[in-house]
């Protein structure tokens, strides 16, 4: 569909205002701003106008999943293994893993419709600590784990900052606390690895602002879009169509319909 024709279908304005904003410089495909009405929208493009969605875009929806081990973060394995996108509930409309999780790790694994929301929240720049609580093999006390808290190159590597802490001993393991901001790939491994730690039990408790807390293994649970959007700010919320101009349109574009 052409873009002056889409913008007009959202219920925004008519096919020649849009065409006028477009000549002005307001409105953007995929975060690039138009210069000429000859543009056709794909399903899925990203259009905003003044910044904002358009309201007949789905807002994101965003679940906490409690990953069990044993699963694939992936939507195909190609040897064959069960995957986190196999074993959700039915009712869940197709979503996408905010990072992912390795095969044998378990706990708060988020989920949503939107792809954009998806990769701005497990960009390291967001800045959110990621904590786990882990199981390892070993003996280490907190002076050695205090090491961690400068950051560590392990093979080429370079891990950011990670606080860390010892809950408590258990048999020949240790129960630990750790929260870091990067998500590198099997990054808990390769520190306790460094520390001379085996880890043999890793549960992610929380991401951001979210928290495992008493989700049951398996199930999931929805982030109510007020919440969505607190912990998101406004900039944001704008940008993904989280406003609540852009709900106070679709609501209205909906009762039309009726
Ligand atoms: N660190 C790891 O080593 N594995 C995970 O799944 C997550 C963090």
């Amino acid at each position: 569909m052409r873009i002056a024709k889409a913008i007009a279908h959202a219920g925004l304005c008519s096919r020649r205002d849009a065409e006028r904003w477009i000549e002005q410089g307001r409105v953007a495909v995929n975060g690039t701003v138009l210069v000429t009405p000859a543009h056709v929208v794909k399903p899925g493009d990203k259009v905003t106008v003044d910044g904002m969605m358009l309201p007949e875009t789905e807002a994101p929806r965003l679940w906490r999943y409690h990953k069990p081990k044993g699963l694939v973060t992936s939507h195909k394995d190609p040897q064959g293994r069960k995957t986190v996108f196999e074993a959700l509930p039915e009712e869940l409309p197709r979503v996408i893993s905010v990072g992912r999780l390795d095969l044998n790790t378990e706990g708060l694994l988020l989920l949503t419709t939107d792809g954009a929301l998806a990769r701005h929240l497990e960009l390291p720049s967001t800045g959110w600590l990621r904590r786990y609580r882990v199981r390892a093999h070993g003996r280490i006390g907190q002076a050695d784990l205090d090491k961690l808290a400068r950051g560590m190159t392990i093979d080429g590597v370079h891990y950011g900052p990670v606080e860390a802490r010892i809950d408590r001993a258990q048999g020949g393991n240790v129960w630990l606390t750790l929260g870091l901001r990067e998500g590198k790939n099997r990054e808990v491994k390769r520190l306790a690895e460094a520390l001379g730690l085996t880890v043999n039990r890793l549960i992610r408790v929380s991401f951001g602002p979210f928290a495992l807390g008493d989700l049951a293994s398996g199930q999931v649970s929805e982030v109510k879009q007020r919440v969505l959007k607190e912990q998101l700010g406004a900039k944001l919320t704008a940008e993904l169509g989280l406003s609540s101009e852009n709900q106070r349109l679709r609501a209205a574009r909906g009762q039309r319909k009726s």
